[in-house]
């Protein structure tokens, strides 16, 4: 079992004030708070280990040059990836963005089906439709249902055509926290079309569930850093090389060529091919060292301790007169985003007064606003829990939540 008082001391963040009240942090699906050593790592690196990555010869160049490569191997056997698979991005908003440019735009035409869902982050809608005009594939979408989950009469209807080219769909909801059954979906996918490609939107599942990427069945990985103790800056694309190798690169710059003339460009192995210009060197080494320290926690104890507090705070929630849950309220079948509904109450309002209250949640779309009309509504207000949230928190929630309501007089 998880310590919370222990892992709190290691996230200095925490013991902020906010007007004048303890912080009570409920945005991690945002953004997570950072440990220590995630910062130790790259102070470290800064004042001992810095500069530019690749052909330097000489000795810091070289260990950082080590530095980045050992991040990429400790990330690749978080998700079980293979680390020449596993390319560093932006953002996780970035690795969809080289799926799209690279392999939509230039692997799908008139015909094939590009399959995505009503329940995706932008990050997982937008590339798509920016490549797809130029490239005439049908963009079709799983609809969810009232209780937040996928329909699959819609989605067993779409691949029964076999035309499903690329499947692609979120583990983890943002929004209604829904997590989906990726493998089972990947499986009838390819079921019905054996050449088709599955990705999958890691940003929220890989922080709070243990990943395999193999397990999961994902011929392609997407998630941020950010979201998961690790800096900003840094993404993940992780995925078969055998794919990799064999699209066209997405950026073109330094560190991605082989070899380059005036009249035309070679392109590097992978990963380095989908790594144009200087990475981000001491992004990664956070990165890693926030995956070294999930994986010391030890990740079933991390969504053990998310299930604990989902137990406690959905009946919490729902017992609060004028509050709607969205989303499915059994914890097995969710993680910790938890979207809900007061009565009454617009979401900007209920996130400003809890505020006040030193409470941080979030209120509006979440990037996803075809997944937040399906709830009848422009915004939702979330509160979005991780390792190091207390059930004492949840009580704060309740609290700030009834305030708002007094508050507002509703
Ligand atoms: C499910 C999901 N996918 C993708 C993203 C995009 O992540 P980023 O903004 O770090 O690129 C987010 C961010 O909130 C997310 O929640």
């Amino acid at each position: 079992m998880l310590d919370v008082e222990r892992v709190r001391k290691d996230f200095p963040l925490l013991e902020r004030q906010v007007h004048g009240r303890r912080l009570v942090y409920l945005d991690s699906a945002a953004t997570s708070q950072k440990p220590q050593s995630v910062l130790d790592a790259m102070t470290r690196y800064y004042e001992t280990t810095n500069a530019n990555v690749h052909r330097g010869v000489h000795a810091l160049a070289e260990e950082a040059t080590e530095a980045y490569e050992s991040a990429r191997n400790t990330v690749a056997r978080f998700v079980c990836a293979d680390p020449r698979g596993v390319v560093f991005t932006k953002n996780a908003t970035e690795a969809f963005n080289l799926l799209a440019y690279s392999w939509a735009r230039t692997r799908l035409g008139e015909g094939d089906i590009l399959l995505s869902t009503q329940m995706e982050h932008h990050a997982n809608l937008v590339p798509w439709q920016l490549v797809q005009p130029e490239t005439g594939f049908d963009l079709r979408y799983v609809p969810m249902t009232a209780g937040g989950l996928l329909d699959l009469d819609e989605f067993d209807a779409v691949v029964a055509t076999g035309r499903v080219k690329l499947f692609t769909v979120t583990a983890m909801s943002n929004v209604v926290g829904t997590i989906n059954p990726v493998r089972e979906l990947a499986a009838k996918v390819r079921a019905a079309n054996r050449d088709a490609v599955v990705v999958v939107d890691g940003a929220q599942s890989v922080p709070h569930l243990g990943t395999d990427m193999v397990d999961l069945d994902a011929d392609f990985l997407c998630f941020s850093g950010h979201k998961m103790l690790g800096p900003t800056g840094i993404g993940v694309l992780a995925g078969r090389p055998d794919l990799l190798e064999a699209m066209p690169p997405f950026l073109g710059g330094g560190e991605m060529i082989s070899n380059v003339t005036l009249e035309g460009t070679t392109y590097n192995e992978i990963p380095y091919k989908f790594e144009a210009g200087t990475p981000p060197i001491a992004e990664a080494v956070g990165l890693a060292a926030a995956v070294d320290y999930l994986s010391g926690l030890g990740m079933d104890a991390v969504r053990a301790h998310e299930v604990e507090l989902l137990q406690t705070c959905i009946p919490a929630l729902e017992a609060v007169e004028g509050v709607t849950v969205h989303g499915p309220t059994d914890p097995a079948r969710r993680g910790a985003a938890v979207s809900f509904a007061i009565e009454g109450l617009h979401p900007h309002d209920i996130g400003t007064i809890m505020d006040r209250e030193g409470v941080a949640v979030r209120a509006g779309h979440h990037c996803a606003k075809p997944l937040v009309r399906t709830l009848g509504s422009a915004a939702t207000t979330r509160a979005s829990f991780y390792l190091y949230n207390t059930t004492d928190e949840i009580q704060a929630l309740v609290d700030a939540i009834e305030a708002t309501k007094n508050f507002f007089k509703v």
